[in-house]
């Protein structure tokens, strides 16, 4: 699959232009990821973030990374899963398009991705693989900027997870 990649490790540490934060409504840090970047992007982020108002599900805004190696913050906030007649498999899809949208119109030429709602929101992992890959791949093919994905796992089986879905194409 054409600019796609997939690594374990701490998405704190990635040097890109931008890493997407699985963040909640608020915008005002959590535990999970949302702590991870919180911690290692400084105070100055909560003090930035205090000032957009927070964030609808489905939808994604960006800040500096601050002390993060990562130049920006993308942050989206992903469906609570609810047994799946909520929306949460559109919502969960929006959340890397829009994310994309708002890289594409920031030139961002890099970005990693967590495993969006798959920690604290419980959406089953192997679905959400899928459906970040597919959402990631049809952007891909519909825009003409060359934007490299990151898949970036943290712990259990979520890499084979991923390179499962991307073997099949
Ligand atoms: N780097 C990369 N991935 C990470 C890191 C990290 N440092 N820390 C956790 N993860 C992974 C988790 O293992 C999971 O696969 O991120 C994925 C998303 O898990 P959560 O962080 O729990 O996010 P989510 O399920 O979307 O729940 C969001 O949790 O932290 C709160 O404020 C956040 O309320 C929001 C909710």
């Amino acid at each position: 699959m054409q600019n796609i990649q997939v690594v374990e490790g701490d998405i704190t540490t990635l040097r890109v232009d931008a890493i997407v934060n699985a963040a909640n409504n608020s915008l005002l840090g959590g535990g999970g990821v949302d702590g991870a970047i919180h911690r290692a992007a400084g105070p100055q982020l909560l003090e930035t973030c205090r000032t957009l108002a927070g964030c609808e599900t489905g939808q994604a805004k960006i800040t500096q990374g601050y002390r993060l190696p990562a130049s920006y913050i993308i942050h989206t906030v992903g469906p609570v899963w609810r047994g799946g007649d909520y929306d949460e498999e559109a919502l969960l899809a929006s959340c890397y398009r829009e994310s994309l949208n708002l890289a594409e119109s920031s030139a961002i030429t890099s970005i990693a991705f967590p495993a969006i709602s798959c920690g604290v929101y419980g959406f089953p992992v192997n679905r959400a693989c899928e459906i970040a890959v597919s959402t990631v791949n049809s952007w891909l093919k519909q825009h003409s900027s060359k934007i490299t994905v990151i898949f970036v796992c943290f712990g259990g089986d979520l890499k084979a997870c991923y390179d499962r879905v991307l073997s099949k194409g």
